[in-house]
C-alpha cells in the first residue's frame, strides 16, 4: 500500500463508516504491514487512500484495528507532545491533545470494546482519529510554527506533485 502525502485530496476527506467488516479483514495483513514498514506507530485508512473511518495503532502492546472509533469523554485538560505523521514526511512539532480520553470502537470482527486512554496511547488515537475527519496534526499548529514549517510543507507538496507527473 502507498502512504499518501500532503496535497492529496483524500487526507482532507471525511471518511465513511465501516459496514463492511470483511473488506477491513483482508486488508489487515498488509495495512499492518505498510504501518510497522514506515516505522509508524498509527496509520489511518484515509493515509492509504480508503477513505473509511477505521486506523490502526501499537501503543507498544501490539497492534489494534480501530473501527468506527468515538471519542466519548476526554480529560478538559490538553497536553504538548512531539508528533509526526507518516503523510507529512521529516515534520515533527509540539501538538495539544487531550490528557486522557475515553473511547468506543469495534475491531475488524464487529466486536465494541470501549476503553480509557492516558499520555501517549490518548494522543496516537487522537491523531489517527483526526485523519478521520480530514485533519492533519500541522493543523493544530499555532500560526507561528506554521510559517516556520511553512517551506518544509510547501516542499513536501512540491515532490508529490513531481511524482505525480512521473
Ligand atoms: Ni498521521
Amino acid at each position: 500500500m502507498k502512504v499518501r502525502v500532503l496535497g492529496d485530496p483524500v487526507l482532507r476527506k471525511k471518511a465513511v463508516p465501516v459496514t463492511d467488516f470483511a473488506s477491513v479483514r483482508a486488508i489487515l495483513e498488509e495495512f499492518k504491514m505498510t504501518m510497522y514498514s514506515e516505522d509508524g506507530v498509527g496509520l489511518a485508512a484515509p493515509q492509504v487512500g480508503i477513505s473509511q473511518r477505521f486506523f490502526g495503532m501499537d501503543d507498544g502492546s501490539g497492534f489494534k484495528m480501530i473501527v468506527n472509533p468515538e471519542i466519548i469523554e476526554h480529560s478538559d485538560e490538553k497536553e504538548f507532545g512531539e508528533e509526526g505523521c507518516l503523510s507529512v514526511p521529516g515534520v515533527f512539532a509540539d501538538v495539544a491533545r487531550y490528557k486522557w480520553v475515553r473511547v468506543r470502537y469495534q475491531d475488524e470482527h464487529g466486536s465494541y470494546h470501549e476503553e480509557l486512554l492516558e499520555g501517549y496511547p490518548a494522543r496516537i488515537f487522537q491523531h489517527e482519529y483526526d485523519h478521520l475527519d480530514g485533519v492533519l496534526f500541522i493543523d493544530h499548529l499555532d500560526s507561528k510554527t506554521r510559517v516556520a514549517l511553512s517551506q518544509q510543507l510547501k516542499k513536501i507538496m512540491e515532490e508529490r506533485q513531481k511524482e505525480m507527473k512521473k
